[in-house]
């Protein structure tokens, strides 16, 4: 099977996304792939093997394989527009669609579908450039905040706001990363993340939810993400009733923005017996070896390179 890897991209998560990619070319069965690496600089120049290459003659190379494995997160990557290139080349990739990448990527649009499929999400604004959060939406809210770019990925640009003069200062970072942002309640209790996996037949399955537990009062920011701030402990230490209702959210969560192949569903569990709240999404959640996706289904019995295979599977079936 000629293979080739999408990795890097221009986000701000291109670090992250290299690693998810050097981690998933380790893992890739060499005798059951042939494989082309194709880097995305983070000025979005192309590189085919370690060759700078103009973007049509790439996407020669991208239309010649039999399947594509995108492994970028954050815009222009994680967002669709990679997924409506591999459409208009006629490629099979791994992953979501157009669609489900496009929504999933916007916090605010993703609440607003998760909502209308009866989810609990934190009650948040959305701020276009120029607008404030008023008065009546702070006493609603309440403190403290989350701050967040609409569109990013790996918390980049998100500030949590513990007092409203530091709201001003909070907005202009957001702002930095994207001009569309969101600003959330902030959700309380256990943080919870769900992955989904869709087998080659059509079925979805939600693997045993993971619990993150983060050093101090900090929260899963990009430090503890990627510096070993954060422990994982699979399965989270849940009752069967709690464990089967969060993978039965995940699972309308990943039907309710039509997503195909992989969706990871991070919660917070506010309490014993209180409903959980979807905090966010990810359509292509990290994938180093030690990511949360990766980790939850070595957990369920499915190797890295085992589950590579069934995400690959899914995109030729
Ligand atoms: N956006 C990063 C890669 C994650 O959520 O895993
Ligand atoms: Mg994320």
């Amino acid at each position: 099977t000629r293979l080739a890897v999408l990795y890097g991209g221009r986000s701000g998560e291109h670090a992250v996304s290299r690693r998810s990619g050097e981690s998933i070319l380790a893992a890739l069965d060499r005798e059951r792939y042939q494989i082309t690496e194709v880097l995305i600089g983070t000025d979005g120049a192309w590189h085919v093997d370690g060759r700078p290459t103009p973007l049509p003659q790439a996407l020669r190379v991208v239309r010649a394989q039999d399947v594509v494995f995108p492994a970028l997160h954050g815009p222009y990557g994680e967002d669709g527009t990679v997924a409506s290139l591999l459409e208009w080349v006629g490629v099979p990739y791994v992953g979501n669609g157009v669609f489900a990448s496009a929504a999933g990527m916007d916090k605010g649009v993703t609440k607003r579908l998760l909502a209308a499929e009866g989810l609990r999400v934190s009650p948040g604004v959305t701020l276009r450039p120029g607008e404030d959060l008023s008065p009546a939406d702070q006493r609603r809210l309440g403190l403290p905040v989350f701050v967040k770019p609409a569109r990013a990925g790996s918390s980049l640009g998100v500030v949590k706001v513990t007092d409203w003069a530091s709201l001003p200062a909070a907005l202009e970072r957001a702002r930095a990363v994207d001009p569309k942002v969101l600003v959330e309640q902030g959700a309380r209790g256990r943080e919870i993340d769900v992955a989904v996996l869709q087998h080659p037949d059509g079925r979805v399955q939600a693997g045993p939810p993971l619990e993150i537990r983060v050093a101090g009062d900090g929260f899963f920011d990009y430090d503890a993400k990627y510096d070993g701030g954060a422990v994982f402990e699979i399965p989270a230490p849940l009752d069967a009733a709690t464990t089967e209702d969060l993978r039965d959210r995940a699972i309308r969560a990943f039907h309710a923005l039509d997503c195909r192949g992989l969706l990871r569903v991070d919660f917070f569990l506010p309490g014993e017996g209180a409903e959980p709240i979807v905090n966010e999404v990810n359509t292509f959640p990290g994938f180093t070896a030690a990511s949360q996706f990766p980790q939850i289904w070595r957990r369920a019995g499915i190797g890295f390179p085992a589950l590579l295979d069934i995400l690959i599977d899914g995109a030729l079936a």
